[in-house]
């Protein structure tokens, strides 16, 4: 006998003189019937100190606006953001990171750089409320802008575009006005070329020189963000984010930006999505020695969400499945909507 209910497995011996030759030698069901043993040599962890929670905060007070695509998250007044701060200490997460949703947008993304602005009030409200928690903060335009891009529009050759560099210049007014509300780590998102060069200066300028970049390197224009742009409100009033943000068809461009993001001074690079690009993290871990992030965004959230509110699927074994194939692709920390979930299914 030979299958799953094997009484007492280990006093069988497949492969020994009295094998039958019609059965092969190899028996690799044998490490696998008993689950004592699969877990002994489970080669991927999940551990909730290497996920991290995305919070939408926004004005108000005692706010809580459900995201219609994201059931179970909302945009949040800066008092339940400090309570989700706890909340995440709680529960041993590896860090929070927060998006602003201003009151008011505009071309510049004004709210973005302004000490008083969402995302600052935010941090700061996190950091009282959980000083040992590790907070950081997106650094990007599109949630601030009237239009939804992620820098500063300007006419390039008779095309409005994001103009790179005008961009730079306020990526690092931003970052440094995060890392002085109290950010440990900032997360540049723009894909803007020089972006991590740029806020690297900043931030060594301003005297923050210990404030880590953690930089989206390689960041798809990818559909799967579809459900954050209704959490955010920064859906491009115009065009696309393809002229920054990567082709989907393109891996070696990738490797090309995270060098380039090593080299101008990022301490850890990401890919995003993760699941539909699990090929690029696996290739990034095998080049490149710096901490490798995966952001499991919010489509890839509304898929497995929408499955299990159909009872098509099993909600918490699909979390933990995709969790532990981002895990093994070799990504070292997780972005994930699921953070609290999966502490709560490893506890
Ligand atoms: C840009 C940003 C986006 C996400 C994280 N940072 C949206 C975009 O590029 O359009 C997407 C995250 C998600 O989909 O969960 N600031």
């Amino acid at each position: 006998m030979y299958c799953d209910d094997i009484p007492a497995p280990l006093a069988v011996n497949y492969n020994g003189p009295m094998a039958d030759p019609r059965f092969p030698a190899t028996r690799l069901r044998r490490l696998r019937y008993h689950p004592a043993v699969r877990r002994l040599l489970r080669n991927t962890q999940l551990d909730p100190a290497k996920l991290i929670l995305p919070l939408f905060a926004r004005p108000g007070k005692g706010v809580r606006q459900p995201i219609n695509s994201m059931p179970g998250h909302a945009q949040l007044s800066v008092d339940f953001i400090a309570e989700e701060a706890r909340q995440a200490a709680k529960f041993g997460l590896g860090g929070i990171i927060l998006f602003g949703i201003p009151a008011e947008k505009d071309p510049l993304g004004r709210d973005s750089y302004s000490d008083s602005g969402i995302v600052q009030q935010a941090v700061k409200a996190a950091k009282d409320a959980a000083p040992e928690l590790l907070v950081i903060t997106d650094v990007c335009f599109c949630e601030y802008t009237d239009h939804g891009h992620c820098g500063v529009i300007a006419d390039c050759g008779g095309r409005k575009d994001v103009d790179n560099d005008a961009t730079l210049e306020l990526l690092a007014k931003q970052a440094l006005s995060h890392a002085r509300a109290g950010a440990d780590l900032v997360a540049p998102s723009g894909m803007m070329d020089g972006m991590v060069g740029a806020i690297r200066a900043a931030l060594d300028g301003g005297g923050f020189s210990h404030v880590p970049i953690m930089s989206y390197a390689a960041k798809y224009a990818s559909s799967f963000y579809g459900p954050f742009r209704e959490a955010a409100a920064s859906a491009p009033q115009f065009g696309d984010r393809r002229s920054y943000q990567m082709d989907g068809a393109n891996i070696r461009e990738a490797m090309r930006e995270i060098a380039l993001d090593i080299e101008e001074g990022a301490d850890m690079i990401m890919v995003k999505p993760a699941m539909p690009y699990l090929d690029v993290i696996a290739a990034a871990r095998e080049r490149f020695d710096v901490p490798i992030a995966a952001y499991q965004v919010s489509g890839e959230y509304a898929m497995i969400e929408a499955a299990a509110r159909n009872n098509w699927s099993d909600r918490d074994r699909v979390i933990m499945e995709s969790l532990t194939s981002i895990r093994r692709a070799g990504a070292s920390v997780i972005l994930t909507y699921y953070a609290k979930d999966a502490a709560r299914l490893l506890g």
